[in-house]
């Protein structure tokens, strides 16, 4: 058989920075862990751009099609602001997404407790939380027709539509369901069905699909009560399904409960393929910070843990995936710190690759 297969984009700015430290890791658990995998790398976003004019060439775009899974630094710059919105860096990220189907994301709200104190609620409310949002990615008001600005008698009007097929919301809830099966099965579903007609309809096909899954403890909520609730008492939550927009509102509010942007990572999981695995493909949620890029200074552990996410949801790992963020916890409550999570008086901070080694030395 065959190893599983990887392609890496490390993209722009802090994004080959953060991935160096990945391919250590990945390279640790090749030589430690007997897990080799086929890695190739390819270029994406304004490194792309460079080379072939476009920012994700329709080779790379084939690659992409054929691995396992993709794992991105990430895109774009002040170097391509004036670019033409076609090829701007983001369109790269965009094409992957969109012609590998990816709609379902997931976005982990996970609270390391060395790093309790950095987030702006209490931290007996945050200390120990794991939830996980999974965030409809491919539909709703940020694609449906008609869509515009048109005239309507002597002023503009602005229009944009909510649209949900049965089978687009089927497909996520599923995806839902899948995880909370591997998690506390509990899952709650947010919409707003007493406004939306969407969302009557995303709670009907949702309550239809648990049918499936009786073990699993299934509820609703409206997505505004949703967003007061992760405020006042996020523990309650493990699993959260939700729609594009309120997902982009909910995943930042969520991720925003647990400290820095350095932090967080996230997956984008696409239908299966014929081996099984889902499409996918893992990046952190932080942008290609040019503020600190080519200076040593980012934070790799969210890139790590986007690989932490790769090895748990298409190469099956799960154990290799919790040793993985064992030793990111290890090296957190050891007080190593890169800059971005410096709180504390009189600590200096580490650089990216040595945050790099000291994760590969708590691997050890
Ligand atoms: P950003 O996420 O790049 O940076 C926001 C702030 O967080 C900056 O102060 C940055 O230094 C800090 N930061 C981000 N990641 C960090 C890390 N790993 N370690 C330490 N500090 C970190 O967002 P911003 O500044 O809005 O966008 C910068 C560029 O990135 C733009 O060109 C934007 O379009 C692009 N971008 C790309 C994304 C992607 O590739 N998925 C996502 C968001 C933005
Ligand atoms: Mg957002």
């Amino acid at each position: 058989m065959s190893n599983p297969s990887l392609l890496i984009l490390p993209g722009d700015g802090i994004g080959p920075e953060v991935m160096a430290e990945v391919r250590k890791i990945i390279d640790w658990f090749g030589a430690n862990r007997g897990l080799q995998f086929d890695v190739s790398e390819d270029l994406v976003g304004g490194a792309a751009y460079d080379v072939h004019g476009v920012p994700l060439s329709d080779e790379t775009m084939a690659k992409a099609q054929e691995v396992d899974a993709v794992l991105l630094g990430a895109v774009g710059g002040p170097k391509y602001d004036n670019l033409d919105f076609s090829v701007k860096p983001e369109r790269g990220l965009l094409r992957l997404r969109k012609e590998m189907d990816l709609f379902s994301n997931l976005r982990p709200a996970q609270c390391f407790d060395a790093l309790a104190d950095f987030s702006s609620l209490k931290k007996d409310v945050v200390a120990g939380l794991d939830i996980m949002i999974v965030r409809e990615l491919t539909s709703g008001v940020y694609f449906g027709e008609p869509r515009g600005i048109f005239e309507e008698g002597n002023e503009r009007v602005g229009i944009n539509t909510q649209r949900y097929t049965e089978s687009e919301i089927e497909r996520v809830a599923r995806s839902a369901f899948e995880l909370a099966m591997r998690r506390n099965k509990k899952l709650c579903s947010m919409e707003k069905a007493n406004v939306m007609e969407s969302g009557i309809l995303w709670r009907e096909v949702v309550t239809r699909v648990g049918q499936e899954y009786p073990e699993v403890e299934l509820s609703h909520m409206y997505a505004d009560a949703g967003a007061m609730q992760l405020t006042r008492w996020p523990k309650q939550f493990d699993v959260i399904v939700t729609d594009n927009l309120f997902g982009d509102l909910l995943s930042d509010l969520a991720a925003m409960l647990t400290g820095s942007l350095g932090m967080l990572p996230s997956a984008s999981l696409g239908a299966p393929m014929a081996n099984g695995r889902p499409k996918a493909l893992y990046e952190p949620v932080h942008g290609s910070a040019p503020d600190i890029a080519g200076q040593g200074k980012a934070n790799p552990i969210a890139c790590i843990l986007s690989f932490a996410m790769a090895l748990r949801y298409s190469f099956d790992q799960g154990a290799e995936a919790d040793r993985l963020e064992a030793a990111v916890e290890k090296v957190l409550a050891d007080g190593v710190r890169t800059a971005d999570l410096l709180g504390e008086e009189g600590v200096s901070p580490v650089s990216t690759s040595q945050m790099g080694d000291a994760i590969l030395a708590a691997l050890d």
